[in-house]
């Protein structure tokens, strides 16, 4: 890579931290998961100590926290707030002892003792007493310069507000953490993501009074700038600090050697799930003031101590209870409902065991403490079950053999193809006749890739499905309005708005119409191969009357067991009502027979941003049918690059380099005499 290459790739991360940094400390809303965010500093710091030219005053390896927001005054700290370097695992921690050795020139025989502190995933803050009065309290902002939320901090019970003790020094920083326990968080949880956010940001309202609100805590784990303070040990300070009436926390430890270290870690870690309050790791620190003020500090951290981290894709929880939720197709797939824990930043209370078989693979049990995982955006899910934690009396998970919602059997099917018996259990009801099955039917009837109703969420299905007002998707074309203006949480003008995006949505393609009944085994694709070979809305409702279900089997793609699909499908009475009812609502579009010489004949296409009234299958199907194509990168192959709403700015950056064709949506439909 030229220099130019890796300077522009570097300034495009540190445009990007800056910005998540806003989102987090300035928002209280994150727009990535801390494993991202962390992934992102560290390419940064990699680039930087691989290209000495690399600087940048927003870089991590320069600032420590955010600068401070507005709303409040900007205080100095009197000594700064530093921060932690991170440890993952043992070979960190071995480095971490190496490095102490070395600096105080001392062979492995100095046996050092640590401070061990689970590190409570809050907000830090620095209380300045005078004479054993409160009379200043920051945040810790960028580290040198904080905000002064002193009237906020007084609403904390945790903060004493004046302490009498003899020898609590006359001038002193008291440091710790502001946090929110779990189980006051749950009140919050639909405001803020995590704990860590709710604690952030009741701290840092205007007004005083609405902090009040908020059963915020406070624990004391260090101190800033002192006078007076006669002591020799952290753990001396610790047990100080008590005495003069500050919470700390109660796990914390002495601890000497690493694997004592690390013993300690996988306990708290294993106990981290049963705890009112988030840890995310546990700080190590020399317990000794004279070999901590020996070893001093590095930029920005200090080398006596470190932070050893807890993974930030998986924690151990407790499982209160086995749901079983069924999908569209009748699966029934167990979901494990757990003790909330907070997984690097995401608070997880839902975890998938997959199916029957999972669950007897793992002989998972209510009541289990087990290994969660949640990685990138999969659902999170059970690794393990730690059997020396299970408590004698359970007993196994029996897996219903009749469906929780409408009783019918449950069966495995066989699979002819796999020739074995299928993992998953499903209902065996004939879909709409099985109330769960019916509203993820109709939430797969409005979605996006098939009718597309704009606003149609699936909280309204099921709000609609109680209130009988859809139980079958042609009602949604038959709605009574009236009625749903009256309803809690609408009015005027979202009703005007639902019956505009429904009737809008009266008219649709063939390959569309076959996918949004949700024919088990026909997909998008396999819809669109149908809709090709069969042209109408007529010769698809006409397979019921001519039987003519294994013509079928000509279509390149389409085998015996969409065939068999098709034919149970159109076997069923229900069924055919939607199609007949439908038919007689809504307006279904003939399939064109794709033409190799369309106006589009070899002519590539590339979307970005949103498109106005049409869905991306939707103008992709359109390029398709005029024998266009669609490319996924700009490139000289790109002929055409059609902009959106908030489109991608580097993509059209990127074409207008290669000289390719940017047009706008009406532009593009012009070439076809289309309007939107
Ligand atoms: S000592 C220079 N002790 O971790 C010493 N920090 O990345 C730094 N934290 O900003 C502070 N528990 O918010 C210390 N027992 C503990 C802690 C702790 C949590 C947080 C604190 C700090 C961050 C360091």
């Amino acid at each position: 890579m030229t220099r130019k290459k890796i300077e522009k790739e570097y300034n495009e991360k540190i445009k990007k931290l800056t910005k998540l940094n806003r989102f987090y400390f300035e928002k209280n809303n994150p727009k990535v998961d801390d494993r991202e965010y962390d992934t992102l500093k560290k390419d940064i710091l990699n680039l930087e100590s691989r290209y000495s030219y690399l600087r940048s005053k927003n870089s991590p390896s320069v600032i420590v926290g955010y600068k401070p927001s507005k709303n409040f005054r900007k205080v100095s700290h009197r000594v700064p707030m530093l921060s932690l370097a991170n440890a993952f695992d043992q070979d960190d921690l071995n480095n971490f002892e190496k490095k102490i050795m070395n600096y105080l020139n001392q062979t492995n025989r100095l046996e050092v003792e640590y401070s061990a502190e689970p590190k409570i995933d809050g907000i830090s803050a620095s209380l300045s007493y005078k004479n054993g009065n409160f009379i200043t309290g920051l945040s810790r902002g960028d580290g040198k310069e904080g905000e002064d939320i002193t009237e906020n901090l007084k609403t904390i019970n945790d903060i004493p507000q004046k302490i009498l003790s003899r020898d609590f020094p006359s001038d002193i920083d008291i440091r710790g953490e502001i946090f929110i326990q779990n189980n006051d968080f749950k009140k919050l949880a639909d405001k803020f993501a995590n704990p860590r956010n709710a604690a952030s940001g009741s701290l840092r309202q205007k007004n005083s009074l609405e902090t009040k609100k908020i059963p915020l805590k406070f624990i004391a784990y260090t101190f800033g700038y002192e006078k007076g303070l006669k002591i020799t040990k952290q753990s001396e300070f610790l047990k100080k600090l008590k005495e003069w009436g500050f919470k700390t926390n109660p796990l914390n430890k002495t601890i000497k050697g690493i694997e004592n270290l690390m013993k300690n870690y996988s306990e708290i870690e294993n106990k981290r799930g049963s705890l009112d309050f988030d840890i995310d790791g546990i700080v190590y620190k020399i317990n000794d003031f004279k070999l901590q003020k020996r070893l001093g500090y590095i930029t920005n951290s200090p080398r006596w101590a470190i932070a050893h981290k807890f993974s930030a894709n998986n924690g151990v929880s407790k499982i209160e209870n086995i749901e079983i939720q069924i999908g569209r197709t009748g699966a029934l797939t167990p979901v494990a409902k757990i003790k909330p824990i907070n997984i690097g930043g995401v608070v997880v209370s839902n975890a998938t065991l997959h199916n029957e078989e999972e669950i007897i693979r793992k002989d998972i049990r209510i009541g289990d403490t087990v290994l969660i995982e949640r990685a990138g955006d999969v659902i999170p899910h059970v690794v393990s079950v730690d059997l020396k934690l299970r408590n004698k009396e359970s007993k196994k998970f029996i897996f219903p053999s009749e469906c929780p919602s409408c009783g019918s059997k449950t069966i495995k099917e066989y699979n002819f193809i796999t020739k074995k018996e299928d993992a998953v259990r499903r209902c065996t009801s004939e879909g709409f006749e099985c109330e769960k099955i019916a509203i993820e039917k109709i939430k797969h009837f409005v979605s996006k890739e098939a009718f597309n109703i704009d606003g149609f969420g699936k909280k309204i299905v099921e709000n609609f499905w109680r209130l009988n007002l859809v139980k079958l998707p042609q009602s949604i074309f038959t709605l009574d309005y009236s009625v749903i203006e009256k309803l809690d949480g609408w009015g005027k003008q979202s009703v005007s708005n639902l019956k505009y995006s429904i009737d809008s949505k009266k008219t649709i393609p063939l390959e569309r119409f076959i996918f949004a009944l949700g024919i088990r085994h026909i997909g998008l694709e396999n819809a669109k191969l149908i809709s090709k070979h069969l042209l109408s809305k007529k010769n698809f409702i006409s397979l019921a009357e001519t039987q003519k279900f294994n013509d079928l089997i000509n279509i390149d793609g389409i085998g015996e067991t969409q065939i068999n699909s098709i034919k149970s499908f159109f076997a069923n009475k229900t069924n055919l009502k939607v199609l007949n009812d439908l038919s007689r609502l809504i307006k279904v579009k003939d399939a064109i027979s794709v033409k190799n010489n369309g106006l589009f004949s070899n002519k590539t296409f590339m979307l970005t941003g949103k498109l106005e009234g049409m869905s991306r299958a939707e103008a992709k199907s359109l390029i398709e049918e005029n024998s266009g194509s669609i490319i996924s990168n700009v490139s000289k192959k790109l002929d055409y690059l059609i902009i959106g709403e908030k489109p991608t700015k580097r993509k059209i950056e990127a074409a207008k380099d290669l000289k390719i064709k940017i047009l706008s949506q009406v532009e593009w439909l012009k070439m076809f005499n289309k309007t939107s």
